[in-house]
């Protein structure tokens, strides 16, 4: 069944608005490292002659580099795998609001450390600001999936994605020499997270909690209802409070799931996987590789404004994101997923081209733009929007929390290995270090192709129904408990 209402209304946009914050400050800080690399290096440099009087030798220095630049996804890795231990506790909304102390804490090492000569500090901060994206990007795609009408969970869902491009966008723009990307400015530039951490915290105590926390976890009807009545701007909420208690029902007997009985239960194996895997060809398809480092390789690739092409990045980025926002109810999940993969693929194959042959042919400077450009959209197209929020769909109430963990755990875990060790592969593979990603991308295209189902449209209840319908068909041993909840809704067995 459909959910009731199907309208947007102001307190939806609201909620949806604020929770986005989290996401854009993690764009922000994803795409903040990447213009003042020179400048900040310069600091390093200083710093080390200062302390050890002589300049900083190149190993040394890159690895200070790559170790500023991935700690933010060691802290990633940490603060989404904690997402469990918040939301059920503290309530969805909530947990979003005291994560905010780790964004005003990290503010403080990273906007400070040039004034202390710290480079520890600006690593420091940066690994707080990762463990704040990290719970982010479990809170922001749970709470936002919550209070979605079900035929707007994909647009609504995508918003994540949208706030986090911008926040790149943000950062990229605000990094350039004549704003904030100079010797002097740049500790305002990391500081800047304050700013959005301080307008959340103004508006969260004006959003709602979800009310499916509110009725599945806390047994909490009346108020529940009353959320949803705002939610939905509407009375008529009795569809989707029915699809709740459904859900509820299941949750009696389901409890809390943990992350071990994830993968032990033939219920939730395969969703598991799906969600590792999406996570995984979000991460492995090289995207960071880009958004970390593409004013270097735009450099290499011979482009004369690294910093413009960056930005124009950036810009591309925003406006293919913006493009599925209003396509992902329509042409559905999968089908935007394996065309974004495809083409990121063949982009990676002309950006190989172009680098390869950038000595005999000047022009393919150019070329490598439009590779970069194309390689971006097409990432938006699918495989950025759709492992965050599809995770939400995949689960129903009970095993989400723990879902969202893993994948988190997943995606940052990836997002961390791009990060630290592509520069010393590009030493290695020169030009053709695109192909290892070209190659990534073709298999996760085919496991796309093979496992992962259509959700779009489809109630929580009624994708969980199809997995369990498969884990039957497939004759999986069920424990008591998962015998009752199969007996419970689903008529396909
Ligand atoms: C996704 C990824 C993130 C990446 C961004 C680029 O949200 O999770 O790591 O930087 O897309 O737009």
């Amino acid at each position: 069944m459909e959910g009731g209402g199907k309208g947007v209304t102001l307190q939806l946009m609201m909620a949806v608005g604020t929770a986005v914050i989290g996401s854009l400050q993690f764009g922000y800080n994803t795409g903040v490292i990447n213009a003042p690399q020179k400048i900040i290096e310069g600091f390093l440099n200083d710093t080390w002659n200062n302390r050890y009087s002589e300049p900083i030798p190149d190993t040394s220095l890159t690895t200070l580099w790559s170790i500023s630049v991935a700690i933010f996804s060691v802290g990633g890795i940490f603060g989404s795998f904690s997402v469990g231990l918040f939301v059920n506790r503290l309530g969805r909304r909530n947990s979003m609001l005291i994560a905010n102390v780790l964004a005003f804490i990290a503010a403080g090492f990273m906007g400070f450390s040039k004034l202390a000569a710290s480079w520890e500090m600006l690593i420091i901060g940066r690994f707080i600001v990762g463990l704040y994206s990290g719970l982010s990007t479990g809170f922001v795609p749970i709470y936002v999936g919550e209070i979605a009408p079900t035929s707007l969970r994909g647009a609504l869902g995508t918003l994540h994605q949208l706030g986090i491009v911008t926040g790149i966008l943000m950062a990229q723009v605000f990094g350039m020499e004549s704003i904030m990307g100079n010797s002097t400015m740049w500790p305002f530039l990391l500081g800047f997270t304050f700013i959005p951490a301080v307008l959340q915290c103004i508006l969260l105590p004006f959003c709602p909690e979800s009310p499916r926390f509110l009725l599945i976890n806390r047994n909490e009807e009346l108020k529940a209802r009353e959320v949803l009545e705002k939610l939905r701007g509407t009375e008529e909420v009795g569809a989707d409070m029915q699809e709740m208690k459904e859900e509820a029902r299941q949750m009696m007997r389901e409890k809390k799931v943990t992350i071990l009985e994830l993968f032990r239960s033939p219920l939730y194996r395969q969703p598991i996987f799906i969600a590792i895997m999406l996570q995984l060809s979000q991460q492995l398809s090289g995207i960071n590789a880009v958004f970390y480092y593409s004013t270097r390789i735009f450099e290499k690739a011979g482009v004369s404004q690294p910093v413009y092409a960056t930005i124009g990045a950036g810009v591309v980025n925003t406006a293919f994101t913006v493009v599925s926002l209003f396509i992902v109810e329509r042409a559905g999940r999968r089908s935007l997923h394996l065309t974004g993969l495809l083409g990121m693929a063949f982009s990676a194959v002309l950006m190989t081209v172009a680098m390869a042959l950038l000595d005999q042919l000047p022009w393919m400077s150019y070329v490598s733009i439009v590779a970069i450009f194309s390689f971006v959209a097409f990432f938006e197209i699918g495989p950025g929007p759709i492992p965050w929020f599809i995770v939400a769909e995949l689960f129903s109430q009970g095993p989400r929390p723990s879902a969202f963990a893993v994948a988190g755990f997943s995606n940052w875990s990836a997002n961390f290995i791009v990060g630290m060790t592509f520069q010393y592969v590009e030493q290695l593979c020169g030009p053709y270090v695109f192909i290892i990603f070209t190659v990534l991308l073709l298999g996760f295209f085919i496991f796309t192709y093979f496992m992962v189902p259509e959700t779009k449209g489809r109630s929580f209840d009624e994708i969980a129904a199809g997995f369990r319908h498969d884990a039957g068909q497939a004759g999986e041993k069920y424990t008591h408990d998962e015998m009752n909840s199969l007996g419970g809704a689903d008529s396909q067995l």
